[in-house]
Parts: structure tokens; sequence; C-alpha cells
């Protein structure tokens, strides 16, 4: 179980999320959709460690294990991957290399490395040349996603947060990564803006944000009301 509970967090004074909660039982896909600047982000990178964002309030456990304040090496090491939106780019650093040195730290004893990463390229289709490549310098939009989820399963976490998953995307993209997520024994917390992604993903729960709150939890219905009248259906409710 991975259980965020009163999370409130401020970064430069401002306060962005307000006592924010929400579980992710193993194996469950769990969404949190809202509108731009509501804190989706936030959420993302403060369970990973950002240092950018401070936590006012609340806790971050990961299967019993408080983990709030450990940095984002040691949350690796607890299980947990974040797929960035817009994932750093570093010049001068080789995919291959980077992957590669990130893996052995990850699992010092493991020697399958390559092997493991011929059978992830080719069941996500990922364009070996770009292995050349300095990391997210020149790829396109949907290159880079493609790299952060060769990565998830790489790293194979037992929950993955995962921002925008669908951007940058064509669709067979979005067919194929959904596919993965919906076969994944991961956990995983999915941000989107696209209600189109739900006809490929399966999920277990929806979680509305607005202004750093959860103003609205439920079932896949919810996308629905969201599809056909916007945010405004569920600040109404509220
Ligand atoms: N490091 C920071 N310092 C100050 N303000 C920040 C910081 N990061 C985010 N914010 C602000 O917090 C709010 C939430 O930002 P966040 O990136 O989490 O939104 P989001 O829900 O992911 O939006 P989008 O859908 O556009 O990606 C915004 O108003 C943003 O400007
Ligand atoms: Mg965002």
């Amino acid at each position: 179980m991975f259980e965020v509970t009163n999370l409130s967090v401020s970064a430069r004074e401002k306060q962005i999320l307000r006592e924010v909660s929400l579980k992710i039982g193993d194996g469950k896909k769990i969404v949190l959709m809202g509108p731009n600047g509501s804190g989706k982000s936030t959420m993302c990178k403060t369970l990973m460690g950002d240092p950018s964002y401070l936590v006012t309030n609340g806790s971050v456990n990961l299967n019993g294990k408080n983990i709030t304040n450990l940095p984002p090496n040691e949350k690796v090491k607890e299980g947990l991957f974040m797929v960035f939106q817009e994932p750093e780019g570093v010049d001068g650093l080789n995919i291959l290399r980077f992957l590669r040195t990130a893996y052995n730290k990850r699992f010092p004893d493991s020697k399958d490395f390559l092997e493991k990463l011929n059978s992830i390229i080719s069941h996500i289709d990922f364009n070996r040349e770009l292995l050349t490549k300095e990391l997210n310098i020149t790829l396109s939009g949907g290159e880079k996603k493609k790299l952060e989820v060769l990565q998830l399963l790489l790293f194979n976490p037992k929950y993955a947060l995962i921002d925008e998953f669908d951007s940058g995307l064509d669709i067979d993209g979005v067919k194929a990564i959904s596919k993965i997520i919906n076969e994944s024994k991961s956990g995983f917390l999915i941000v989107t803006h696209n209600p189109v992604v739900f006809r490929y993903l399966k999920v277990d729960e929806v979680n509305i944000i607005k202004d750093g709150r959860i103003i609205a939890s439920g079932g896949v219905d919810l996308i629905q009301k969201i599809e056909k009248d916007g945010f405004l259906w569920a600040e109404k409710k509220n």
C-alpha cells in the first residue's frame, strides 16, 4: 500500500497542495486529473522527493514505512519511480551509459542489464538508434516519453508516478503504453488531461484535484462527467 495522508506542500512561500490524501493499493491504477496549475506535477515531484517542495503537513507511507522525507535515491530503493512531464536533459550524457549506470546502482548484483534492456526495447518498439544520443537533448516529445517508460520497465517499481503519461505520444504510443500499464503488477498514480486515453487504459479510481485540494473521487464515471461538463461539474458538486 502506498498512502498519502493530509499532505500539504508549499514552494517559495506559496502553498500548492492542501491536505491531500490518497491511497494506491498493490497493483492498483489511480488517476489524478485537474485543471492546469492545480498541483498534479507538484504532487508527483513532492512524492518523489524534489527538494524544491516543502512538506508542511502530512505524511507519505510505502508499505508501512514513512518515506516522507527520504531523498529521491532512497525512495527509488524503496520501490518508487516517477515518469516526468518534462524530463531533464543532460548535455554530454550518453543514454545507454546513463541507463547502465542507473541500473547497476539500483541492482548492484544483477548481470542482466543488456538482456533486460533488449527485451524492453522490443516490447515498447523503442528506436534503438536513440541509445547513442545525449539524455533528453535532441529527442522528440514522444521519444522522451518512451525513454521514460523504458526506464520504468527497467526499474520495475512497486509504485510508479506517471505525470502526463500520454503527452507527446501518438495514438499507437498511447495504446502501447496503456497496455503496458494495464498488464503491469505495479501500482500507478496516473496524471492525464485527456479523457480519450480511458478507452485504452483500465483504471480503478479517479481523483479530481483543484487548487491543491482533492474535490472529488470515484470510479471511471467521473471521467465521462468531466468530458461532458469540464471541471466545473466537480466544482459544483462541492
Ligand atoms: N517550484 C515552484 N515554486 C513556486 N510555484 C510553483 C512551483 N512549482 C509549481 N508551482 C505553482 O504551483 C501550481 C501548481 O503547479 P503544477 O505544476 O503542480 O500544476 P499541474 O497541475 O501539474 O498543471 P499542468 O496541468 O499545467 O501540468 C502552479 O500555480 C505553479 O505555478
Ligand atoms: Mg503538470
